[in-house]
């Protein structure tokens, strides 16, 4: 079992390493990906791939506490970080005592916000009573009805100059790393470039500091939907459904339970 990473490691991380970082929602995956991840994100995604829901919108902070505290309990030795959702970080008086709950009622290490130079302050008020951030640009899924979908940042000047401005914002509010979601490659490789904490992409090219996908996707059970960034690892839906028509089958003509199956 590799040793569980902290703050420090993954700042250490920088430009020697590629940090590697994955979704989780419960127990029995977390504990699966403890052993490959450097960092398990209990994100708010779950609110589509586990609730199926269209966005992410709906998620409440008391489900992604439920969540955390199972990730936590199937991978106790890997560092954590619980996506603050929608709606629980407006003020930040708000944000402190949410992201206070988070860690006094999970294992979490850390919390993720969604936002940038508008957030700093936020991000700033936490940081100094003792939360670790992680803070997250680029494309927000958590703006898609005030954006009207989901639009990969950076194409034009003025985008990517306020995402870059964004990540040092966020650095120097005190957040330890950055996830950047949805940019174009050279915006990735610009904005880990211009900080000095770990910057984690998705949709973000491969000159970033590290990796993150949501599960589900990598893992080939959200069928629906393949974003262009996703690498399916395993075709699991596929895999699943064979699986349950054969037992479907088996149980149908009798085959299952077998005599090892069967209690003397
Ligand atoms: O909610 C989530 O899974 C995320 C990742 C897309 C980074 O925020």
């Amino acid at each position: 079992m590799p040793k569980k990473e902290t703050i420090t490691s993954l700042q250490q991380a920088k430009g020697k390493r590629k940090i590697v970082m994955i979704t989780a929602y419960d127990a029995l995956f977390a504990s699966l990906f403890s052993e490959s991840a450097d960092i398990i994100l209990v994100g708010d995604s779950l609110n589509m791939s586990f609730n199926g829901k269209a966005d992410t919108l709906s998620v409440t902070l008391d489900q992604m506490i439920y969540h955390t505290q199972a990730v936590c309990n199937g991978a106790p030795n890997t560092f954590v970080v619980c996506d603050m959702p929608f709606g629980s970080t407006n003020t930040k008086e708000e944000a402190l005592a949410n992201a206070v709950k988070v860690f006094q009622q999970t294992g979490a290490d850390a919390v993720k916000i969604e936002g940038g130079c508008n957030r700093a302050e936020l991000i700033k008020h936490l940081t100094d009573n003792a939360i670790a951030v992680m803070g997250h640009i680029g494309l927000l899924p958590q703006s898609v009805r005030s954006e009207g979908g989901y639009k990969v940042k950076g194409r034009d000047e003025n985008s990517f100059e306020q995402i870059i401005e964004d990540a040092k914002a966020i650095e120097e509010a005190g957040a330890f790393a950055i996830v950047v979601e949805g940019v174009t490659p050279n915006l990735g490789a610009m904005v880990t470039q211009s900080v000095n904490i770990p910057v984690i992409g998705i949709g973000a090219g491969k000159l970033t500091d590290g990796q993150v996908l949501v599960w589900s996707d990598m893992l080939g059970f959200f069928e629906e939907f393949k974003p262009k960034f996703v690498k399916r690892y395993l075709e699991g839906a596929k895999l699943v459904k064979e699986a349950v028509k054969n037992y479907k089958q088996e149980v149908e003509s009798g085959v299952f339970p077998a005599q090892e199956h069967t209690y003397k």
